[in-house]
């Protein structure tokens, strides 16, 4: 890999957001792309980006969370492109609330859909990326590496994905296939918070009983982050071009020197303090 003009490469979650940016990126870059979504019939806003861009897109479909569709998925890309050369990893829900007020059964959504889900379609591309000496590209987060208040499903899960993808990396190096993940911080323009409850923050408040005053001091922080460094879907998409095209592309891959930074606060903080005093701050009155 990764020759652009013959690659073909699989997006998963591209009805809206990082994915469809990242599908119509890789089309206009030269690659056959295959761009999944659970439902075809509600891929509207993707068949317009196509067709704005002027690019050949293959939309099919595929649930990360139902091994048939996955099986299926991966099978019709290789038996349609006679191969497999990089998988991007995207389709990802995020998840406001906290253990306490969040039923169990909300918890595991998430992680089957944020980690499962990536770790299935790793799965079933794994034999076909061996055989092109292929990629994968999964996006991971910020708060996949640093916990974020009121993110414990969330932050959970794409920590999950960052151990996996980090354990993985060199065993799959060994068989020929170069695994990375990319860090965005805050992306604007996308279905993310609202997916993620975000949207009804004032029921979210109503129903945190005694989370109430770190919900709204919580709440107060988000809205005070107007410095924050926003990208767009295109800007990580194309992140996730150069993580394709890169002949040695790095494991981790922050998407701007803001994220890079933060990270690096994690990988400082030996015993974990000093992001606790960080986060700390986000739940009290500011
Ligand atoms: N937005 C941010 O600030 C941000 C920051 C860091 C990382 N990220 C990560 O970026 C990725 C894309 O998120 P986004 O911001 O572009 O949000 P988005 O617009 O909500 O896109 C998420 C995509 O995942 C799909 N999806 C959800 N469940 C799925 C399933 N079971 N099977 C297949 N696809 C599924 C959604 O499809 P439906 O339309 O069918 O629901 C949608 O296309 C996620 O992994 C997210 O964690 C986002």
């Amino acid at each position: 890999m990764t020759d652009a003009a013959h690659g073909t490469v699989l997006v998963t979650g591209t009805s809206s957001g990082i994915g469809l940016a990242t599908a119509v990126a890789a089309a206009r870059a030269g690659f056959t792309t295959v761009a999944t979504v659970r439902d075809v019939d509600r891929a509207v806003a993707l068949r317009d980006a196509v067709a704005r861009a002027q690019v050949k897109v293959d939309i099919l479909r595929l649930d990360v969370t139902d091994a048939d569709s996955v099986e299926t998925g991966v099978r019709t890309v290789v038996e349609r492109y006679g191969r497999l050369d990089a998988l991007v990893n995207n389709a990802g829900v995020g998840h406001l609330g906290t253990v306490e007020l969040t039923p169990l059964a909300d918890l595991r959504a998430v992680m089957e859909v944020d980690f499962f889900g990536a770790v299935a379609m790793t799965r079933a591309a794994m034999p076909h990326l061996r055989a092109s000496g292929g990629r994968v590209i999964t996006i991971g987060a910020v708060r996949g590496v640093i916990g974020q208040p009121f993110n414990e499903a969330y932050s959970a899960a794409k920590f999950a994905v960052e151990g996996f993808m980090e354990a993985l990396a060199p065993v799959a190096a060994r068989v020929g296939v170069r695994v990375s993940i990319v860090e965005p911080g805050a992306v604007d323009l996308t279905s993310f918070a609202d997916n993620a409850g975000g949207g009804d923050f004032p029921a979210l408040i109503a129903a945190a009983g005694p989370y109430e005053p770190a919900l709204r001091a919580y709440g107060d922080w988000v809205a005070g982050q107007l410095d924050l460094p926003v990208q767009t879907p295109p800007d990580i998409a194309e992140v996730v071009l150069r993580a394709l095209t890169d002949p040695e592309p790095p494991f981790r891959i922050p998407t701007n020197d803001w994220a890079r930074g933060y990270l690096g606060l994690k990988l400082a903080d030996h015993d974990g303090m000093l992001v606790q005093a960080m986060t700390r701050r986000w739940v009290s009155p500011q």
